[in-house]
């Protein structure tokens, strides 16, 4: 089953609440958190993410793109994150396993991202404990880039890489992502589709989730 994850980055965040009704028939919520640092970007942080927690039962799949990660985990979780993705070049291994565990202690279901420049075996260490691998398919930090082609290779090895040691683990792919790429990823190997832009640059949100889903 391809689940779909709009990202509310391309959201019109004066009607956030119109915004979420409109993507009603999305499988879970994508929440792109940027520190200006981690990406050069700086975007919304834990009173949006209350916020969209009060109003929606949705699926809350927040992505953090922020240094040290580990220092937030518990913030995340108390304002409503259901899952949490870490980047694997944001901290060290032990600042890493530090984030995960916090992920446990709170029973929020657990995430690895990997940048397009990080190798796949970099998951090797985590993966019988995730619940999703979050492939980016363009450089984290900004919505609406193009499709990186050659990530195509990466969705293929870390599919292989769930298929042996966690099938039941989710791979997301999170980047460009619309009518034309979205088969390609699939083929690839990936379940969860992240779109910003296609899906909210869309006079019809929901037929775009239609639309990327099948
Ligand atoms: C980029 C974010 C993405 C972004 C996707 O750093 O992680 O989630 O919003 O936007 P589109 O789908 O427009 O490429
Ligand atoms: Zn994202």
């Amino acid at each position: 089953m391809i689940r779909i994850a709009p990202s509310i980055l391309s959201a019109d965040f004066a009607h956030l609440g119109d915004s979420l009704d409109r993507i009603a028939t999305a499988d879970l919520v994508h929440f792109d958190v940027m520190d200006g640092c981690f990406v050069p970007n700086i975007s919304f942080g834990l009173p949006v993410l209350k916020a969209v927690r009060n109003y929606t039962d949705a699926m809350l799949d927040v992505h953090l793109m922020i240094d040290k990660p580990e220092r937030y985990i518990d913030d995340f979780a108390k304002a409503g994150a259901d899952l949490i993705s870490v980047h694997l070049e944001a901290d060290g291994p032990r600042g890493i396993r530090k984030a995960l565990d916090a992920m446990e202690r709170n029973g929020v279901k657990k995430a690895v991202a990997l940048r397009p420049i990080t190798s796949p075996k970099a998951i090797l260490p985590y993966i019988e404990e995730l619940d999703m691998v979050l492939v980016m398919t363009v450089e984290p930090g900004f919505g609406g880039q193009s499709f990186m082609e050659d990530q195509l290779e990466t969705i293929r090895q870390v599919r292989e890489i769930i298929d042996r040691y966690n099938p039941s683990c989710a791979l997301e792919v999170d980047g460009g992502i619309n009518d034309a790429t979205a088969p390609l990823v699939v083929e690839a190997g990936a379940n969860v589709l992240v779109a910003g832009s296609a899906v909210f640059g869309d006079p019809d949100p929901a037929d775009a989730i239609a639309r990327l889903r099948r």
